[in-house]
């Protein structure tokens, strides 16, 4: 978990250091162990990698940050560098490229690891920001679990028997909550510039201000989705946006990925097992697109970006904003599902003790949820270490996500975090929720 590093001694800091990347690198293995080196080598979908080139770019990213940056020491595979330099090729063409076997790969991520874990006994963890609370360890934790977030895509892609299994969710639920809640004007603190871990984009904190508005406590369910489904929603371009419905209609989209009408019932593909789609569920695997119409049809709207952050994180009570939507503690499985405990999202209001001040429940974990947002950077945003990271997507053909899935590990999930993607994309695990402008008369 990162906990705020500055609460830590460099000995402390080390050992959990240590810990983070031991209990991501378990995640990948048990990833890439799932299934035969067949199925690691080939490509499940043109829209991804295949799943051995993830893992392989996760070992090459850490060898050029941690063994050749921070530690100073010769390369261990230069050769192989513009092979995973996800700038070089786009997913299409990864598989034809000589890339490491599965084999080759192993090893190659075990040399780097054990390079790692000597330069992490003696690299300075000051003096410099790149090492300052050991950043940019944990940037190469983050991006290795965004990596792992994106195999587990591939691996819902994929055809065949279930290869990965997991409990299904049971936490505490809230009953009759309200729909809605109201989310006063004003201004709050957007961004970090305290969390030791956050990446450029969430920086600098700065003042953003909202009007007044009703944001659901909940994330839009498979249920009320269907609603929209049997009410004609997919053929009416009323509530689509010209761009939505022209995707809509050249895409052939009936429904959420993963759906299958069986006469009058929907079942759903999920990691290969097949099974009636469970109503209480938030959806997910729609794209930008869906969800905008089915919150026009709602008579609703996405959120911004700005309005999802302030439901997430601003305290009425005290003015501040908050790390995470319950607190600044780091999440427990009793605050939110995150970390591919679950292979699913949990039932719509779930988890009580990860609700907001204002009652909003699910921000964060579950499903990434879309906003209305493009992606820019912050008053003041300044890229580092690198500018792909984020400043080369900005303004880009993006729409941000925030919140985090059952998919995504707490290591890489926050009140500030930023995701980001194309809005027909739907292998991703998002959903949404709606929001909409109040009326005077609401205001209180
Ligand atoms: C922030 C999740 C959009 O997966 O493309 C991984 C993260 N950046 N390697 C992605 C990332 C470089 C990125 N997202
Ligand atoms: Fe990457």
């Amino acid at each position: 978990m990162t906990m705020p590093t500055t609460e830590r001694g460099s000995a402390g800091l080390r050992d959990h250091l240590a810990a983070e990347l031991a209990r991501t690198r378990a995640r990948s293995a048990a990833l890439t162990d799932a299934i035969d080196d067949g199925e690691l080598v080939c490509q499940h979908s043109r829209i991804m990698s295949p799943l051995i080139w993830d893992f392989a770019h996760i070992g090459n990213q850490e060898e050029l940050w941690l063994v050749r940056d921070v530690g100073g020491r010769d390369a261990v595979r230069a050769d192989i560098d513009q092979l995973y330099d996800a700038f070089k090729h786009p997913r299409p063409n990864r598989p034809a490229l000589p890339l490491l076997d599965p084999t080759q790969t192993r090893r190659y991520l075990s040399e780097v690891r054990c390079k790692v874990l000597d330069v992490l006994d003696s690299a300075p963890l000051e003096g410099r920001r790149l090492v300052e609370h050991g950043f940019v360890f944990g940037m190469i934790v983050q991006h290795e679990q965004q990596h792992d977030e994106t195999m587990l895509a591939t691996h819902q892609l994929r055809t065949g028997p279930a290869a990965l299994q997991a409990p299904t969710p049971q936490p505490q639920r809230s009953r009759n909550l309200p729909g809605e809640v109201l989310v006063p004007a004003g201004e709050f603190t957007m961004g970090t510039s305290t969390e030791p871990w956050a990446l450029d984009n969430e920086w600098p904190a700065h003042r953003a201000y909202t009007g007044a508005y009703w944001l659901d406590t909940v994330p839009v369910t498979n249920g009320e989705y269907q609603q929209f489904l049997a009410d004609g929603g997919y053929d009416d371009p009323r509530w689509w946006s010209e761009r939505g419905w022209a995707h809509r209609c050249e895409t052939g989209l009936v429904g959420p990925q993963f759906w299958y009408l069986d006469g009058r019932s929907w079942w759903r593909n999920r990691f290969g097992v097949i099974e009636p789609v469970a109503p209480d569920e938030p959806v997910v695997h729609v794209c930008f697109f869906e969800a905008q119409a089915y919150a026009a049809w709602a008579g609703k709207r996405l959120p911004t970006e700005v309005e999802w952050e302030k439901a997430a994180r601003f305290d009425p009570a005290t003015g501040r904003s908050r790390r995470f939507p319950w607190g600044d503690e780091d999440p427990t499985p009793a605050h939110a599902n995150l970390g591919q405990r679950h292979l699913q999202p949990a039932p719509a209001g779930s988890y009580p003790a990860g609700a907001s001040p204002l009652g909003v429940h699910q921000l964060i974990g579950d499903v990434w949820e879309w906003t209305s947002s493009g992606f820019s950077g912050y008053p003041g945003f300044a890229p580092f270490p690198y500018r792909e990271y984020s400043e080369a997507f900005f303004g880009g053909d993006y729409r941000m996500l925030r919140g985090g899935s059952f998919g995504t590990d707490a290591a890489a999930c926050r009140g500030t975090f930023r995701n980001w993607d194309h809005p027909v994309r739907r292998q991703i695990f998002t959903g949404f929720r709606c929001a909409r402008d109040a009326d005077p008369g609401d205001l209180t």
